[in-house]
């Protein structure tokens, strides 16, 4: 994979997909063994130390290799840092439609980061070409339907269980529907964007200043768009 990942993202970025990038990183610690639900929490603002709860302790040590991973991967050296960990009953419907990670164009942005790893039940991914017609708006048109729609015919490949991925914003993905709903699956997020969250729905970290925003931006936003009309 070849993106510099200090170029800000545009449209024509997306024209050709890409692959998740297996990463050649150890396993994470055991979860604990109860569940855990933790949303795209803050756990390090762009200029600042780390901000570890007691929650997400077993997984510190990860957390950090992934920042500094990321750091010699892109050359990038501050960024915001928010984990996800879904540890129990896969519960979550939107992952199973395909979508990609950190595409939102309305802030002009060097492209997120995401590092991820699932204890079974891998995610899929599409190659392939997209292009986009000279009246195409991200902005206004759904950029997740329309790349699915016109990669309809490519196949549809699977991702390693227990591996680490960097998925990028050009990785066409989903999780695998079949994903068996009563069995607990664990799945670890470290994300790596340029930009403050400032979501509603994210989980508060007790150790940080409780966040005064009421954004929802799949509400405000994201559901807004239209799917475009070929
Ligand atoms: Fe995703």
């Amino acid at each position: 994979m070849s993106r510099d990942y200090q170029k800000l993202k545009a449209l024509e970025d997306f024209r050709v997909l890409d692959a998740p990038q297996l990463l050649p990183c150890p396993p994470p610690p055991l979860p604990p063994t109860e569940e855990q639900m933790i949303l795209r929490m803050l756990v390090r603002p762009k200029y600042g130390p780390f901000h570890i709860p007691p929650s997400l302790a077993w997984l510190e040590d990860t957390i950090r290799d992934m920042a500094a991973l990321d750091h010699s991967l892109t050359g990038i050296g501050h960024s915001w840092c928010y984990v996800t960990v879904r540890h129990g009953p896969v519960t979550t419907k939107t992952d199973d439609e395909w979508h990609f990670d950190g595409a939102s164009f309305r802030t002009t942005l060097i492209p997120e980061r995401n590092y991820v790893w699932v204890d079974h039940t891998p995610f899929q991914y599409k190659l392939g070409a997209v292009e986009f017609p000279h009246d195409f708006d991200p902005n206004k048109h759904n950029l997740f339907t329309y790349a699915d729609q016109v990669t309809k015919d490519s196949p549809i490949f699977t991702t390693w269980a227990r591996s680490w991925y960097l998925i990028n914003p050009f990785c066409l993905h989903r999780r695998d529907p079949n994903t068996p709903k009563d069995r607990p699956r664990t799945f670890i997020r470290i994300s790596f964007p340029d930009i403050e969250g400032r979501d509603v729905n994210n989980t508060h970290n007790p150790l940080l200043p409780t966040p005064a925003w009421g954004r929802d931006p799949v509400r405000d936003f994201r559901n807004q768009l239209k799917d475009y009309d070929a």
